[in-house]
């Protein structure tokens, strides 16, 4: 039987951990983030699938090169089923100078858990343990895994959580939400106490926490939390995880942060990503976060959707900040 581990409160101030978002977190994103706010202590970089084969593509591993990565410590997450696919990737990961990798297993999206991987693993207690088995004395390094409550509901984690006791794993990131769930309705706040008191490992909460009210009311109800994911509430406010840190509200030049920020982005994607139509998909997918903190914005951000060149996108946004501004 495990000991229950001390509380991680007595670190304060919180951890705050910046959530994999794939397709929006990427080493671009990341170092130009921290460049421009504060607040996250690291992040954990979205997933790279495992290879099928004994080699591992060069681009597979650019967004975790340590040379891109300099502005963020960041945890490399590896999405797999397969213990001899994870073991060569966790180890590629660990030569380049990486402690830990983190094993995904709470990806919801139906191509990814039909084929039991993420989420999908989660019913198969018995594949979990057996890749366990394999990984653990093979890999270099220390292992955490971001989850969820289950597949299909919360008994696959009331299940699993003891078996995970008897490994050594780092951390253990817990969204409260089960894969079919997706991102609908809210998380399931008294299955995550459930999940505290039936492992000894580490744990990270994750969800919606998209306001200091959020992170207020979560942290006054999980006291012996220290550890904390935020992603979707820190793309859409990203003063958000200093706001937390301090407890201040800076609104000085809160605009003209943001556009900075958003001006360094579209620069550095312009420079590594080919062609105008890629830039403009990349910017533009970055406005379904970047337009919600505006009210009354829908039709300027429709236009910035809509552009077609790089001017044009370049010359609808500096509208758009400047109308902000005023
Ligand atoms: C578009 C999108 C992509 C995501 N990609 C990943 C991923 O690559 N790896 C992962 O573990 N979680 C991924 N997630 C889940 C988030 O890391 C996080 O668990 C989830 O958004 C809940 O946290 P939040 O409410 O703070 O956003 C993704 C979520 C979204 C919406």
């Amino acid at each position: 039987m495990s000991s229950k581990p001390l509380s991680d409160n007595t670190l304060s101030p919180p951890r705050l951990y910046m959530a994999p978002i794939r397709g929006m977190t990427d080493h671009i994103y990341r170092n130009t983030f921290a460049d421009h706010f504060n607040g996250f202590d690291l992040s954990v970089a979205p997933f790279i699938a495992s290879p099928s084969g004994s080699k591992i593509r060069k681009k597979y591993l650019k967004g975790v090169l340590p040379e891109n990565n300099k502005n963020m410590p960041v945890i490399p997450q590896i999405l797999s089923k397969s213990a001899d696919g994870f073991i060569l990737l966790a180890n590629r990961l660990f030569e380049l100078g990486y402690e830990t990798v983190n094993w995904n297993l709470g990806c919801p999206y139906p191509q990814v858990a039909n084929k039991q991987r993420g989420s999908g693993l989660l019913p198969f207690t018995d594949l979990i343990q057996s890749f366990l088995d394999n990984v653990i004395p093979a890999i270099n390094g220390q292992l955490s895994i971001k989850t969820r409550l289950g597949r299909n509901t919360k008994k696959e984690i009331f299940a699993l959580l003891p078996i995970l006791d008897t490994y050594p794993i780092e951390e253990i990131i817990i969204h409260p939400r089960t894969g079919v769930q997706m991102y609908n309705g809210t998380p399931d706040l008294d299955a995550f106490a459930t999940c505290l008191s039936l492992t000894r490992h580490p744990i990270v909460y994750n969800g919606d926490i998209l306001t200091e009210n959020d992170f207020n009311r979560l942290s006054a109800r999980f006291a012996t939390i220290n550890r904390w994911m935020i992603g979707r509430g820190a793309l859409v406010n990203p003063f958000l995880p200093e706001r937390i840190k301090t407890g201040k509200h800076k609104p000085e030049g809160k605009i003209k942060k943001l556009k900075s920020f958003h001006d360094e982005l579209f620069l550095q994607y312009s420079r590594i990503l080919s062609g105008p139509t890629h830039i403009l998909d990349r910017m533009k997918g970055l406005w379904q976060y970047f337009s919600q903190p505006f009210s009354d914005c829908k039709k300027a951000v429709k236009k910035i959707k809509k552009a077609k060149t790089p001017e044009q996108y370049q010359s609808l946004v500096d509208e758009f900040f400047n109308k902000e501004t005023a």
